[in-house]
């Protein structure tokens, strides 16, 4: 009798806390969900890397742990980094006119040199350079005047820190295991930080890289979680803290299939590095940008499109220029793309589209110029109505090959005259009756 009532009692016990296992859950899922909403609806982030490394345009921290300059000689470029073309309104404001409603700067690379006057050490541009100035609070503060989200990347490893074991490619300062105080020491300067990053800058969200040298039980991931939700609820992590982010963060490659993760940005160059190289003209075009823009967010994802200032402050003009011509696509296409959902899966249409959120607008994009009649296989939705995107010019549609016995749509011919096309992607508005129906079956009856 007592075995029984205990295994009841037991049963009873796990039961109960399943239940609440899974509402808490439920509730951290929703609360997520909630937080991220404004992330999924952004679409575009610009990415900025400022650092001393723009004084000589040299890599950005790798030049010295790979040894291709030596580390005083690298230190030296604190010397000529003079942010004396800082222009913190400026940038806020060509980021407004991208279209972008974020934006993330390196507010410390793996150098170690800091953009705020951090009270953890003295590598930071107030104490150590020429700059002399806070360069964080001012940008943060232009960009919330302008409504746009102001992020904070932050590298976790620490290659100048006297206590942080990395430091060049072929040579560490200690194992962990060998003096965990010393380990311990460190963790305490990078809590430091990032408690004074959270409370005096309040980052809307928090881009950490350079996680990958020690684990999730190094860095102690949940705990910085924690912590920085402690703060501010609301914030957003990415997902280079050895698990414990919020969203996916592909760099430099392009997915192909569309990514599974319900949230992820492609962080991009507009030529081939991220902070300022002279020597790197490699750029990319606007229409190569926008059309990057445009599959990423097809997929479901958003840009975090990198610009790197001159030592100076200067933004290189063929950057400005790339803002800019992205920005007035957006301004005649934006309605396709911002606070819209990734499109609907391939096959039906040979480009990327979107779609409303309650699914009855179809947006159809075409690459290249494409004029003349585009297809749309398999949709099994009557359209109201077809336009194109900024010119708002009305197009008439054709159904080809529908049989009156079969359950299978036919195909829609859309007639789109060059002369209506946008210089870099037109985008085509297909209004439908209903949320959108697709047939996706291999023919037949
Ligand atoms: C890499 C590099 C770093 C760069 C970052 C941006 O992790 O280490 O230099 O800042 O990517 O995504």
């Amino acid at each position: 009798m007592l075995q029984r009532f205990k295994l009841v009692l037991a049963t009873l016990i796990a039961t109960c806390s399943l239940l609440i296992a899974n509402a808490q859950s439920k509730v951290a899922q929703e609360s997520i969900q909630s937080k991220m909403q404004w992330f999924a609806d952004a679409k575009l982030g610009i990415f900025i890397h400022y650092g001393i490394y723009a004084v000589n345009g040299i890599n950005e921290s790798w030049s010295f742990h790979n040894k291709e300059i030596s580390y005083p000689d690298y230190m030296k470029q604190l010397n000529g980094f003079t942010a004396s073309n800082y222009q913190p309104e400026y940038w806020a404001s060509l980021i407004k006119a991208s279209g972008a409603r974020y934006a993330v700067i390196t507010t410390k690379h793996h150098d170690g040199v800091a953009l705020w006057p951090t009270k953890q050490n003295q590598l930071n541009v107030v104490e150590a350079s020429p700059a002399k100035k806070d360069l964080i609070a001012p940008l943060f503060a232009a960009l919330r005047k302008n409504n746009i989200k102001a992020g904070a990347y932050f590298s976790l490893l620490d290659w100048s820190h006297p206590d942080y074991p990395g430091f060049l490619k072929d040579s560490t300062r200690y194992k962990i295991k060998d003096q965990p105080e010393r380990w311990n020491k460190f963790k305490t300067f990078l809590n430091g930080q990032l408690n004074e990053l959270s409370k005096n800058y309040q980052p809307d969200l928090y881009w950490f890289d350079g996680d990958w040298e020690h684990s999730a039980t190094d860095w102690n991931a949940e705990g910085i979680r924690e912590s920085l939700l402690h703060d501010n609820p609301n914030t957003i992590i990415n997902g280079r803290l050895q698990g414990y982010g919020d969203y996916e963060t592909p760099e430099q490659n392009f997915p192909v299939t569309r990514p599974s993760f319900k949230w992820w940005e492609l962080c991009m160059t507009t030529n081939n590095n991220w902070g300022y190289q002279q020597r790197d003209t490699a750029w990319k075009t606007p229409y190569e940008v926008i059309s990057i823009f445009v599959d990423a967010v097809a997929n479901g994802g958003n840009l975090l499109l990198d610009i790197g200032p001159k030592a100076d402050g200067t933004i290189p003009k063929e950057q400005v220029n790339i803002l800019t011509e992205l920005g007035k696509w957006n301004q005649r296409n934006g309605d396709a793309i911002f606070d819209r959902l990734g499109g609907i899966p391939q096959g039906h249409f040979y480009g990327p589209t979107t779609l409303s959120k309650d699914s009855s607008t179809l947006y159809l994009f075409l690459q290249a110029k494409t004029s003349g009649p585009v297809m749309l296989k398999g949709l099994d939705s009557k359209i109201k109505s077809i336009e194109i995107l900024g010119n708002q010019t009305k197009l008439p549609h054709k159904i080809v090959g529908k049989i009156s016995w079969s359950a299978v749509p036919g195909l829609v011919y859309i007639d789109v005259p060059a002369s209506k096309l946008d210089p870099y992607i037109t985008v085509l508005k297909v209004q439908l009756e209903k949320p959108i129906k697709l047939y996706r079956g291999k023919g037949g009856l």
